[in-house]
This record gives structure tokens, sequence and C-alpha cells, in this order.
């Protein structure tokens, strides 16, 4: 029997390297990508929050990436387990429950956004979003109703739950394979109706168009956080599912298909939001957790053939969002299952069901939080929803503490060396080891510190 390089028995892998990259990129695709992005590029002056964006993912999220895949790979271990497995003795795995607290705490309100999507599925198929409907009417009727919030957001829990209980490669690898390529292609016909309607082009300028004078150490901030949740990086995922992959991989390629298909997808929900959120004249300023989907549906009318376009198009364009923010939910409640079975020695079931549990529990006030329960909904005394709170607290600055720790501990305390072998371990060339070492090292710690310092000087 093969061992792997801890001692253990083999670890279930991945089928192929296609299959990995693909469940990668299915957790890294997904809500943060069509709800996330737009939604923070719309609070955060649009074109320049892109161009930082994109700095941040090529930069420090690309980097940060391949560091958490060879950690995975090189201790076969979820986070907690793969600190541990490589600095015995030490309290780096603290670093590790960070980031499965962080994904229970993700997972909580993610499901919530995504049960909004199932809801989405069944009002798209009955045509409830005719020329002139009122989407923001609509949008309150699932989101500030709490027994439908609740029933959406437990539903979808029970989904994710379903897929984790059967395990990595049954559950996880087929939905991706098909789903996502589909997914791209109806996004780029989106994106050609929502650049041709009238009045999208302010949409587009004010998305592509930099002012620069816009740019506050809060817009940074939130660029990098974005990055880190678009790409599932800083809580471990991404070790999580580096330590299902095989010796004879490539990680470096992996790691930049993952990161390039992530960012196409986001850059076209902004292409398809910005246009239509001018088309409809409203203000990207005011945009809350609800905006994607009111504006989004108030797109659909506009495909011809009326009604006919829309419902086809809208509801496969929910009915594959659902299925990605599930192959992204997954791959939160998949971080701390593999916790609960490695660390605690819970069976794969208990720990999916637990877990799951304690996520929908948690993502209560979440749910209530888009005008079911006034005070979760506008802050207390006042301030964002509970919801965005949930997302800026773990969604944002958490990941941006665990992916400063763990560049750290890779680039200075485990050491270039030893990594950059594993990436060698399938007996490839590492070809931007130079490029990698020198980001890891010195641009991703000195960046993430700089960030952070911005968000504890706000805070005093
Ligand atoms: N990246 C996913 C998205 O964009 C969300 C996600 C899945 C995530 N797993 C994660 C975010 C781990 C941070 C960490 O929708």
């Amino acid at each position: 029997m093969a061992m792997d390089s801890s001692g253990g028995p083999p670890r279930e892998a991945w089928g192929s390297k296609a299959a990995f990259v693909l469940a990668a990129a299915g957790s890294a695709i997904g809500l943060g990508n069509i709800w996330g992005f737009p939604t923070t590029a719309a609070n955060n002056g649009g074109a320049a929050f892109l161009v930082i964006y994109l700095c941040a993912v090529l930069f420090i999220g690309a980097p940060v990436m391949l560091a958490e895949l060879i950690l995975g790979r090189k201790s076969q271990r979820n986070p907690v387990g793969a600190f541990k497995a490589i600095m015995p003795d030490s309290s780096w795995w603290l670093v590790g429950g960070l980031g499965v607290l962080t994904g229970l705490m993700i997972l909580s309100f993610y499901s919530v956004i995504a049960g909004w999507t199932l809801a989405y599925i069944l009002k798209t198929a009955t045509g409830v979003f005719e020329a002139g409907a009122d989407t923001t009417a609509i949008f309150l009727g699932v989101a500030a109703n709490p027994w439908q919030a609740l029933m959406w957001h437990g539903l979808f829990m029970l989904i994710t739950i379903g897929v984790v209980v059967k395990g990595v490669k049954d559950g996880i690898e087929r939905w991706t394979k098909v789903l996502m390529p589909l997914l791209f292609a109806l996004l780029v016909l989106l994106a050609l109706r929502a650049v041709t309607l009238s009045g999208g082009g302010s949409g587009l300028s004010f998305y592509l168009q930099p002012d620069f004078s816009v740019v506050t150490p809060g817009v940074v901030l939130a660029a990098v956080g974005q990055a880190f949740f678009s790409l599932s990086l800083g809580m471990g995922a991404m070790i999580t599912y580096g330590s299902y992959v095989s010796r004879d991989q490539n990680l470096e390629t992996s790691a930049g298909w993952v990161t390039g298909f992530d960012t196409m997808i986001a850059f076209l929900a902004g292409l398809i939001i910005f246009p239509t959120l001018f088309h409809a004249g409203l203000d990207p300023n005011q945009s809350g957790p609800g905006m994607v989907f009111v504006v989004l549906t108030s797109l659909l009318s506009t495909i011809p053939p009326a009604p006919y376009g829309g419902i086809i198009f809208g509801t496969g364009f929910f009915l594959l969002l659902a299925i990605a923010a599930l192959t992204s939910s997954v791959s939160l409640l998949e971080v701390v299952t593999s916790w609960g079975v490695d660390e605690k020695g819970w069976t794969r079931k208990q720990a999916a069901w637990m877990i799951g549990a304690a996520a929908f529990v948690v993502g209560v006030p979440s749910a209530l939080a888009n005008g079911a329960v006034s005070w979760l909904s506008s802050g207390w005394p006042q301030g964002p929803d509970f919801l965005s709170f949930m997302f800026a607290v773990w969604g944002q600055y958490s990941l941006v503490v665990g992916a400063l720790l763990i560049s750290l501990f890779v680039a200075w305390v485990w050491g270039v060396q030893a990594a950059g072998d594993e990436v060698r371990a399938d007996g490839t060339r590492f070809r931007f080891e130079a490029v990698w070492r020198f980001l890891i090292r010195y641009v991703c710690p000195l960046a993430l510190l700089g960030v952070l310092w911005t968000l504890v000087q706000a805070l005093f």
C-alpha cells in the first residue's frame, strides 16, 4: 500500500488533473463572482476598484493560491492537520483553526444568498419578471419574508450537506464538469445583451474608465478582501483541495487556470450588471445585498422574444448560479468536515450533518437581515445589515488575516525551498519559481500587512 508523506493511508484523490482544476474552479466560482464582485465594485467606485482588484488577484491572490495548494498536497491534510504535519509542536495549527471557523461563518451567510437563487429559479420559470415588474418588491417578497428566507436557506444547506456526505469524488467532481462551461456560455450571452441596452454605455464607463480620485484605503481593502473571497483563499479551502491532488499533477498551472477562470467570470458579471444598472436608472452607490437580484432580473424582460426569452434565460441563469453556489458551499462545508473527520475522528456523515446544522443556525440572523427583522436589516443602532456585516468580518477581514499568516508561514517558517520542491514533485520545472518566491516573501506579506494596518486604524 502506498504511503503518503505523513505516513497515513493514501487519501482519496481527484480523478484527473482536469477534474481537480474544475473542482477548484467550482469552489472559486460562485456567488462571490456574480453577487459579491459587482456589489463590492458598485460600492467602491467601479473601474478604479476593478484595476486594484485585478492587481490583487495577480500579485497576491495567485501566489497565495499556489502556497495553499502546496501546503495541502505536501501534508495531505485538512487546514489544521496541514500545519501540524509540517510544523509539529508549534502553534501554527491555529491558522488552520481560524480557517475552519471562518469556513463555518462564511457558509452560514453564503447559504442565505444561495437560498435566494433557489427561490429565483421558481420565480423566473413562472414568468414573474415581465416588462415593468417591480423587481425590488419581488426580491423583498423572498428576502424580507422570514419564512421564505429561512426555508430557502435551510433547503440550500440540506443540499450542501447531501453532496458533502457523498464525499469528494462522487459529490463534487460530477457537478462541475459540465455545468461550469455552461454557466460561462450563458454569462457571455447575457453580457452581449446587457452591453447593447440603451443607456448601458454609462454603465460601461463606470465599470471600465477608472477614476482614481475615488480610491481610499477602504477601496483597496475591499478589493483585496474580494479577491480572496472570490478565489476561495485565506481559510484553507485550497489547502483541503490540494490535499486531494496526486503527486503527478502540476500545481503551478492548476493555480493559474483556477485564478484565470475565476477572474474572467467576475469580470463578465460586471459586464452584465453595470450596463443594466445604469439602463434601469439605479444608483450604484446605494447597493445592498439584494442589488444583483434586483438589477439582473430587470434585464430579463428585454430578452426577445418576450416573454419566453426572459423565462428561458432567467431560469437557466439562476439554475446555473445555484449550482455554482453549491460547488462553492460544498467546498466551505468540506473544509470544516475534513477537519472533523481528520482531527476529531467523526465519521464524514456525522461531521457534515452536525456542522451543516450549526451553519444553518448561525445563518439565521443573516437570513432575517434583509427586511424581515428591522434591527438586523439596518444595523443596530446603525451601520450595515447583519449579512453585510458577516460578509465583511468573515468574508473579507478574516481571509486577509488568514492569507497573511499562510504566506508568512510558507515563505519564512517552512521555507520557499521546501515549497518549491513540492511543486517539482511531479517531475516538471517550476517555471515562475523566482517570481513566486519574490511575491510570497515580500509582496504578499507587506501588502496584506498594509491592508490590515488601514483596517485597524479605521477601527480606532
Ligand atoms: N469563492 C466562492 C465564491 O466566490 C466562495 C467560497 C467558497 C469561499 N469557498 C471559500 C470563500 C473559501 C472564501 C474561502 O463564491
